[in-house]
């Protein structure tokens, strides 16, 4: 009896680099990837992230220098943290039009206006208790910090930001932004909304990054990781409130929700690779248990083929030094 020959042999279009290559369904490039970078004002020079192996608090008199090599790299696109010395009970500053948040965009596009400016639009960073906006007795309060998200929104158009960022994750935020944003004149300012942002811990290093002071979570206004459907409806409410682009955060362990909103909507979609994702791989590869290069790639493969448009990565710009991208 002749031995059994399979009829179906996916193994013949993967004889060689060549067919693998012809038969590779998706692929990354540096058009596909934007920097999250950390700016602290009054710091006199680089601070590393302990956390974070390879990536700094640029002080902000090194931003310019900063973001002159970013483009010169080929990043196209960078989310602006800022570090901020000026904390207070409602994070004022973010409103200020000569505070951190305006400065850093107006920086950015001075110096390269063709870098897509993004600006993380939130409190954490700026509030003397680390929450994400208004604190009152109850919790943060919604409709104070909706406020206060149009002012600071305003702020950072007028600076130059191309797209205003919210990760406050309060409800009607994007309408908020959209209404001020209209109001004050920009209507070409773009809206890249956090839509679907879990409470997630592998946020941990981040608030090493920027700096936090946060006590206890942010589990009444960021998502519960265990809800599918209810990630869906986020990001749908915040396409229904006029967003330009979507987002899940984070990426790596949510490549389902990610899938599943690609598949609910034809906004464009981001996903970010937060900072415990970054921690893990660079740990890891430390440890020399795995190839940092190597998980890197297919780390952010799989977000790009679970539906991401475009990814925000700390390895972006190692990538794009190293022309690996
Ligand atoms: C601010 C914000 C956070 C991150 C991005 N924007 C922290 C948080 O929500 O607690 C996390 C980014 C990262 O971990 O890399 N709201």
């Amino acid at each position: 009896m002749s031995s059994y020959s399979p009829i179906q042999r996916p193994r013949r279009l993967r004889q060689s680099a060549s067919l693998r290559s012809l038969f590779q369904e998706n692929s990354l490039s540096l058009n596909d990837l934007a920097l999250p970078i950390f700016v602290e004002e009054g710091l006199d020079d680089y601070k590393p992230i302990a956390a974070m192996p390879g990536v700094m608090r640029i002080p902000e008199k090194r931003l310019a220098y900063e973001i002159e090599r970013i483009a010169k790299a080929g990043v196209r696109s960078v989310m602006t943290f800022g570090i901020s010395h000026h904390t207070d009970a409602d994070g004022s500053d973010t409103w200020n039009e000569n505070g951190l948040v305006a400065r850093m965009s107006r920086i950015c596009k001075q110096t390269v206006p063709e870098m897509i400016v993004m600006s993380d639009t939130c409190f954490c960073e700026y509030t003397s208790h680390g929450h994400c906006g208004v604190l009152h007795d109850h919790g943060v309060d919604n409709d104070a910090t909706l406020k206060n998200l149009g002012r600071q929104a305003v702020v950072a158009a007028a600076a130059g930001a191309d797209f205003i960022a919210p990760s406050a994750a309060m409800d009607g935020q994007v309408a908020a932004i959209r209404h001020a944003l209209d109001a004050a004149g920009f209507t070409d300012t773009a809206i890249m909304s956090y839509s679907t942002k879990f409470a997630s811990s592998f946020y941990g290093p981040f608030r090493e990054a920027a700096g936090t002071s946060l006590k206890g979570d942010r589990k009444t206004y960021q998502m519960n990781p265990m809800n599918r459907r209810e990630a869906i409806r986020e990001s749908l409410i915040d396409e229904a409130e006029g967003a330009d682009a979507l987002m899940v955060k984070p990426a790596g362990a949510y490549l389902d929700i990610l899938r599943e909103v690609r598949d609910s909507t034809r906004l464009p979609l981001a996903a970010y690779q937060v900072s415990g994702e970054y921690a893990m791989i660079k740990f890891g590869a430390q440890a020399g248990a795995i190839s940092e290069t190597e998980v890197v790639l297919e780390s952010l493969g799989a977000i790009k083929r679970a539906g991401a448009d475009i990814i925000f990565s700390y390895f972006a710009l190692d990538l794009a030094e190293k022309n690996i991208l």
